[in-house]
């Protein structure tokens, strides 16, 4: 391919498997397990459901392909492969600004994600030590006891709360995870992320696995099924008019996709030239959706059973959750294990989000293996520090305005979209609603109207040239025209 060539010193994936595991291990995250139950519970359930399928085919999948077959075709950063296949087609090499700012989204999420995971962190700790405690005391028999057997119902849904209200605690959890995460990105592709998720995904699915079992078995499946599948049509049509449906539907996709931040532009790098672009790009959308509606399952049958109201929200899985392991028998054992899972599936979710940063700033495409190795280190540490200090301002901002600090009544920018929202949630604001569907707007923009049609078609190898049409269809005018409504329906104009 002229004129662009793969850097010496970088490394590929040592195999589609294991390319395939760590970008379904991205994919795969807090957003499955927390994000997307509440935003279905919120939105109309099936109704819900419905759309977001539609909105993975039409717009993630096409938008998935997009980022691969860019990183593919160049090497060093997300911003280098964009900048020197904008330089061979004959355009200005201020593309590679989007590049830029899908990696300053994605370091962004994973500020306050290592927060989020930092909790899930307290909660492991929290419910095996209780368990552990109470076997201490009370025999082996113990062990089927209840999650947090002996705490009040407001003593379990406030216990996030209360962790909120006691910054150092919630500090240190950041802190480990955020350890854990330059620990595995600072070995670089083959000894750090394929190891990390070679051990974390299996595992991670044999814990859906039980827990889906169980869940049915010991819940109310079909409550589940019908507050996830059963199509609420009048709070689709109430969604519709109001477009709050569509644009939840488009930014979960995007979120649980882990599309917009460069990412997969970086992952996509180290893919081999054989390498099937359409069908690895298949498998994940398929795969992160599957396990989104299966966590679903695993979670609302049991909420359910026990006359518990999903409510919808974030406190789903910090608040109603632990108060339906305390009425289950093995509650403790089976809340440790779900929350050890979703640990699971933030780390390898975490080392993604850290991956493109690091990649850009581990040096030139022609560096020598063991000083991109150095530089690389280097890089982690140095982004782990920030990354750190971030997170404590999300942490403080998150503090109980009772128990005044700076940053709980800071308002970082205090209009529009943005207005009283303080650190933490502006953010989440910013990266959700806007980086991530510009520089997702931008990548389809620039797949489908600055890459030449013998580049894409070439790199994207589809094996029929019906489906490539297809995806050209929708990249060029499906997917910009939709993901702009959305963002116009962010900022309030439609
Ligand atoms: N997809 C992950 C989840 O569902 C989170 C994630 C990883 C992400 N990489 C991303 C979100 C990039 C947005 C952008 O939890």
């Amino acid at each position: 391919m002229a004129g662009v060539s793969k850097a010496s010193g970088q490394e590929n994936w040592s195999s589609r498997a294991a390319f395939i595991l760590a970008a379904i291990g991205s994919a795969v995250g807090l957003g499955n397990l927390w994000r997307f139950p509440y935003v279905a519970g919120e939105s109309g359930g099936g109704a819900f459901v419905l759309i977001y399928i539609l909105c993975i085919v039409l717009i993630g999948l096409p938008v998935l392909c997009a980022e691969l077959m860019i990183g593919r075709r160049g090497g060093g950063s997300a911003i280098s492969a964009v900048t020197r296949l904008a330089r061979t087609e004959g355009h200005p090499a201020l593309w590679g600004t989007f590049a830029g700012l899908g990696i300053l989204a994605s370091f962004l999420i994973l500020s306050f994600y290592c927060m989020i995971a930092g909790w899930v962190l307290y909660y492991v700790i929290a419910i095996l030590g209780d368990l552990f405690s109470n076997i201490a005391s009370n025999g082996l028999g113990a062990i089927s006891a209840g999650a947090f057997e002996s705490s009040t119902p407001e003593e379990i849904s406030g216990r996030l709360g209360a962790l909120l209200a006691r910054p150092g605690e919630a500090i240190i959890y950041q802190g480990i995870f955020v350890l854990l995460t330059i620990g595995i990105v600072s070995r670089g592709i083959s000894g750090g992320i394929e190891k990390a998720v070679t051990i974390l995904m299996p595992a991670f699915f044999v814990m859906l696995l039980i827990l889906v079992v169980v869940a049915l078995v010991q819940g109310d499946g079909t409550a589940a099924v019908n507050y996830l599948f059963k199509p609420d049509f009048a709070a689709l049509a109430a969604g519709i008019a109001d477009r709050s449906i569509l644009s939840n539907a488009l930014g979960q996709a995007f979120f649980s996709i882990g599309l917009g931040s460069a990412l997969m532009i970086t992952y996509g790098m180290y893919m081999s030239k054989d390498a099937d672009v359409p069908g690895s790009a298949a498998i994940v959308c398929s795969a992160d959706t599957i396990v989104a509606l299966i966590a679903g399952l695993a979670i609302f049958p049991i909420v359910f059973q026990f006359g518990l109201e999903p409510g919808g929200g974030p406190g789903l899985m910090f608040g109603t959750l632990p108060l339906a392991f305390q009425q289950m028998p093995f509650g403790a054992v089976f809340g440790a294990v779900f929350f050890l899972m979703a640990l699971f599936a933030a780390l390898t979710s975490s080392i993604s989000l850290l991956e493109p940063a690091v990649a850009w700033r581990d040096g030139g495409a022609d560096l020598a293996p063991e000083a991109k190795m150095k530089r690389r280190l280097l890089a982690s540490i140095g982004l782990g520090g920030i990354l750190f200090a971030l997170g404590v301002m999300h942490i403080l901002s998150q503090v109980p305005t009772g128990q005044a600090n700076f940053f709980n009544s800071w308002v970082p920018v205090d209009f529009g979209p943005f207005a009283g929202k303080t650190f933490f949630d502006f953010v989440d604001v910013l990266t959700s609603q806007f980086l991530l569907p510009i520089v997702a707007l931008l990548t389809a923009i620039f797949a489908g109207w600055v890459v030449s049609k013998t580049a894409s078609r070439e790199e994207l190898g589809f094996k029929t040239e019906s489906r490539y049409r297809a995806w050209y269809f929708l990249i060029r005018f499906v997917c910009p025209a939709a993901i702009f409504l959305i963002v116009l329906t962010s900022l309030g104009i439609l």
